[in-house]
């Protein structure tokens, strides 16, 4: 089993460490390569994702990856910035399916922003498409415009498109996930406004009569974004495009209150997958010692679930974290009165600890 490590920018580099520990202590010998990506890489070799870098990622079974960007990179042309090697390995790798589950721990009701029985028990699955849309349409670019309201002006352009096999795909992902969950999917579109999700909505009702047992209903991305803040525990799985899915994603992990709790994958259809924390690079609490590095150890656990076939082990390492919050421990984004403030390092050994 080949783990490539990518720690990234910012926090990256702490919270890898903390989830690599945790892998190291199980009795499961993985193969684990480390290259640079992002920022880091940029300086390194002048790219945020290097031949090298990606070719270690291509060999492997799954990607362990932290984040990447800062502030820093924010002049540099859109091909060299950080965020380019986490869109080159998804398209490269052709990750098209991005689970992102969004799961309130009942210990952090409290550090939600929304009323604890809106969230309390809250546990949806966002099934975000990651290969396609606006993201990797093209054409795309920057022109003088011959029409529109102001003909002779600059302007710049993207192309929302799907074709019918990429969201049959994701639809197939989402009606099996839902499968194991709540058997209920909820198809997010802007299919009265754009062609391209009204093909979406299309496709997913024609796939969904292979799945009799799963109940599907379609929503609107604005009711959607509305409705995840009015009644959360509604959803169960959800499925959308790579945009919306990118917007909502966000906004289901803040009502948890605990973005720094969530992991996410990001698979192909060889289940090769590239494991990650929701959250970002964070690079004004970066080389502190305090972030948190539990999303990343579940994304950890995540990778041993769906691209190493080690189900008991993702067991063990869920087990452990759970068990570090009932010991009262909190890096100080989950830390409230009552509880027992600890870095990241402490909090990795806390999960190591646990496992036995
Ligand atoms: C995410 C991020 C990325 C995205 C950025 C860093 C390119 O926001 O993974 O959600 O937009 O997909
Ligand atoms: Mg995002």
């Amino acid at each position: 089993m080949k783990i490539a490590v990518l720690p990234g920018d910012g926090i990256g580099t702490e919270i890898v460490a903390e989830a690599v520990k945790v892998l190291k202590a199980l009795d499961i010998s993985f193969e684990m390569e480390t290259a640079l990506v992002g920022g880091a890489a940029y300086e390194a070799h002048g790219h945020p994702l290097p031949e090298s870098t990606l070719k270690l990622a291509q060999a492997a079974d799954a990607i362990l990856f932290g984040a990447v960007g800062d502030w820093k990179y924010d002049k540099l042309d859109r091909p060299l910035r950080p965020e380019q090697a986490i869109l080159g390995l998804r398209k490269h790798l052709g990750l098209f399916a991005n689970f992102r589950p969004a799961i309130c721990y009942e210990q952090l009701v409290g550090a939600s922003s929304l009323k604890p029985e809106l969230i309390s028990g809250l546990d949806i699955l966002i099934i975000r498409e990651l290969t396609g849309d606006i993201y990797f349409g093209q054409p795309r670019g920057r022109r003088v415009a011959t029409d529109g309201h102001f003909p002779g002006a600059e302007e710049a352009f993207d192309t929302m498109r799907y074709s019918k096999p990429e969201i049959e795909r994701i639809a197939h992902v989402a009606f099996q996930a839902a499968r194991k969950r709540n058997k209920k999917v909820t198809s997010v579109d802007k299919a009265n406004v754009l062609e391209t999700f009204q093909l979406w909505k299309d496709v997913v009702t024609e796939v969904h009569a292979q799945y009799p047992d799963v109940e599907l209903q379609h929503m609107y991305v604005d009711n959607a974004a509305m409705q995840l803040v009015k009644a959360p525990k509604a959803f169960d799985v959800v499925v959308t495009g790579n945009m919306f899915g990118d917007i909502l994603s966000d906004e289901a992990s803040m009502l948890t209150g605990s973005i720094g709790m969530l992991p996410s994958a990001s698979l192909n259809s060889k289940n090769q997958g590239l494991y990650e924390p929701s959250h970002g690079s964070a690079p004004d609490i970066a080389g502190k010692g305090v972030a948190n590095p539990l999303a990343t150890i579940l994304s950890a656990a995540m990778m041993l679930r769906f691209s190493l076939n080690q189900e008991v082990a993702a067991q063990r390492i869920e087990g452990a974290v759970q068990k570090v919050l009932a010991q009262g421990l909190r890096t100080p984004d989950i830390f409230s009165d009552g509880t027992t403030k600890v870095g990241t390092a402490q909090m990795g050994d806390a999960v190591v600890k646990a496992l036995a």
